[in-house]
């Protein structure tokens, strides 16, 4: 299962690529509205951190619009995936850019007819966006299940791209459904390696090898 990094921090991203945990990186305009940074020099920068695909999303409502900016973003940099809205406007643009052999990214997917939509376009990733459904009581994890048996059933290529991750729940879960990737805050990313035992028995180890007075 791929990592994509759901930010805008270049710190952040930079410290989880060193480790090997990066093969990608998710934005939107909530998360450049954050960074308080202009919107193409960071999408450059964060480009620069990894090899992998690096999302952008378009702003304009109508097709020839986010035709328009996909275009515009994609010059950026070769690793530039741009990023549309589910909307059938988005999924027109989607399908133009596809045949230019652009990326494209089909985000803010919440039901599982919008994905079938979104692989008929060509679309490189869908992401739907588990806490959002959680958020009003319904289940983001059976969408993911749902959308990985309807893209199994039909051989769409089009990978499943589980954002909207809060936990590290939402992460194994992703991982058990087959989920081809996930993009979530580098916090969380970092708290998968938490484990209350494995503090303990690192203490204990460390411990007990400094009582031999031995070195490595
Ligand atoms: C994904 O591409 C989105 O940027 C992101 O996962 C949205 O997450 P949120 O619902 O926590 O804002």
């Amino acid at each position: 299962m791929k990592f994509f990094i759901d930010s805008a921090d270049l710190d952040a991203i930079a410290e989880l690529a060193d480790i090997g945990l990066v093969d990608g990186v998710t934005t939107n305009p909530s998360i450049i509205a954050k960074s308080g940074r202009d919107f193409k020099e960071v999408i450059a920068e964060i480009c620069k951190l990894t090899d992998g695909h690096v999302s952008a999303e378009v702003v304009g409502t109508d097709a020839e619009d986010m035709i328009r900016e996909g275009r515009i973003l994609r010059k950026i940099a070769d690793n530039v995936c741009v990023k549309l809205p589910l909307t059938m406007a988005g999924l027109k643009a989607c399908n133009q850019l596809s045949s230019e052999n652009i990326p494209t990214n089909v985000t803010l997917c919440f039901s599982a007819n919008q994905a079938l939509l979104a692989a008929k376009v060509g679309a490189t990733y869908i992401s739907p966006f588990i806490g959002r459904l959680d958020d009003i009581t319904l289940d983001g994890m059976e969408l993911i299940e749902d959308i990985r048996t309807i893209y199994d059933n039909f051989g769409y290529e089009t990978e499943v791209l589980a954002a909207s991750i809060r936990s590290v729940n939402h992460v194994k879960e992703c991982a058990l459904v087959g989920a081809d990737v996930i993009t979530a805050p580098p916090k969380v990313v970092k708290s998968l390696a938490d484990h209350v035992l494995t503090d303990k028995g690192l203490a204990a180890f460390l411990k007990d090898w400094e009582a031999t007075g031995q070195s490595i």
